[in-house]
């Protein structure tokens, strides 16, 4: 049996340094030069065969085993957020504006460790590893890119692995559901046309403020009437936009919203009631209405088999009490992407941190913080993972 525990933990001062200059450096979705120069250049050191400017600024490297086997893909993001950062410590951002506030410098640093670590032992790898460094997932458009790109091809992967710090849950716990796990999300446009006029003067125009008003009720009659009460959705309108004085009617309305739901078949019963509601009550108060729905994410499912040979492994760092088998969130994430018609799993590990002022600050507070624990503990959690799959002595 291999101890990824203990090789992490001598890696432990390596890690947290290296998170702590890639926190000082935040770069935003496809801007991620500097991240994916530090990246590559560890990667070609440990001997990797290495791609970049997949997807603009992805970088993909593969760890080739001696003999033949399965090929598991290994996904990290790198990405930041356009957030000032308003925590003090002395690594924080040196960029006014940008920020690595939900964690990616976390993931950057432990995909780079879990490479390190494997790829001592590639004479004992029965198959590859790919290990992909992601940009742009905060705006969802770097995993597509990377498909675009090739990424699933040459090789295409057996299974997919990833991980998301997550401090919500404290150090120790990990959330390892299996089925859906994260939403997909689509985001809507609904645009109203009317017939402007005075507002003294109603019945001589078309009002499509009182259209939206009516549209805004009825949409919430998806989730709460036609979604079966066992399955999960959100509908959210979060822009509403018409008018430009007291005393006229205006010409149009516009509404904005995000739709999330985990499985497809919800997805495409929420656009087939929103298209129905929308026409329907435009006709009904004499106003035309243009419903247009962009997909961002696909749900992120967990394959059970996968799932449950992961556990096993997972539960031998955290004991069967650290595994929180119904974690699920309505957020979304882009790995979907690249779970898309691959089995996998995708998981969380708990990395709360207190605040000096004791308040929580979740994910995409300019105070965010994690546990820097969370680091080592995390590279042996994915390395024995996925020596599971290509290293037959690995966890016998
Ligand atoms: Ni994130």
């Amino acid at each position: 049996m291999i101890d990824f525990k203990a090789q992490a933990e001598e890696l432990r001062d390596e890690l947290v340094t290296r998170r702590r200059d890639l926190h000082m450096h935040p770069e935003l979705a496809f801007e991620e030069f500097r991240t994916a120069g530090i990246v590559a250049d560890e990667l070609r050191q440990l001997g990797l065969e290495v791609q970049t400017g997949v997807g603009k600024t992805g970088v993909v490297a593969i760890l080739e085993g001696a003999q033949d086997g399965p090929t598991v893909l290994v996904r990290a993001d790198m990405d930041a957020l356009p957030i000032l950062e308003e925590n003090t410590f002395e690594y924080k951002s040196t960029v006014p504006g940008k920020m690595h506030a939900c964690g990616h410098d976390g993931h950057t640093t432990i995909g780079l460790g879990v490479a390190k670590l494997l790829s001592k032992y590639r004479d004992e790898i029965a198959g590859r590893v790919k290990f992909v460094f992601q940009p742009a997932e905060e705006t969802v458009g770097g995993a597509k890119a990377m498909v675009a790109d090739g990424v699933l091809e040459n090789p295409h992967p057996d299974l997919t692995l990833g991980l998301h710090l997550w401090n919500s849950m404290p150090l120790g716990k990990l959330g390892v559901g299996e089925g859906p796990v994260m939403a997909g999300a689509s985001i809507f446009t609904i645009k109203i046309a009317g017939k402007g006029g005075h507002a003294a003067l109603p019945n001589a125009g078309v009002d499509p403020i009182a259209c939206a008003a009516q549209m805004i009720s009825a949409l919430q009659t998806v989730v709460s009437r036609n979604i079966d009460p066992m399955e999960s959705a959100v509908i959210s309108v979060t822009r509403v936009q018409a008018g430009t004085a007291y005393n006229i009617i205006p010409q149009d309305a516009e509404l904005w919203g995000t739709i999330r739901t985990f499985k497809i078949e919800v997805r495409d019963l929420v656009e087939r009631r929103m298209r129905e509601i929308t026409e329907g009550i435009a006709q009904a108060m004499g106003c035309t209405a243009t419903l247009v729905i962009e997909d961002g994410t696909l749900p992120v499912h967990n394959d059970p088999k996968i799932t449950e040979r992961t556990r096993a492994v997972l539960s031998q760092y955290v004991g069967e009490d650290g595994l929180l088998k119904d974690e699920r969130t309505m957020g979304a994430e882009d790995v979907g992407f690249l779970m898309d018609d691959i089995p996998g799993m995708y998981f969380f590990v708990g990395a709360s941190v207190p605040s000096p002022d004791g308040q929580y600050y979740g994910h995409h507070h300019p105070r965010f913080d994690f546990d820097e624990n969370a680091l080592p503990l995390s590279v042996a959690l994915m390395a024995s993972a996925v020596a599971d799959y290509v290293i037959p002595s690995s966890n016998s």
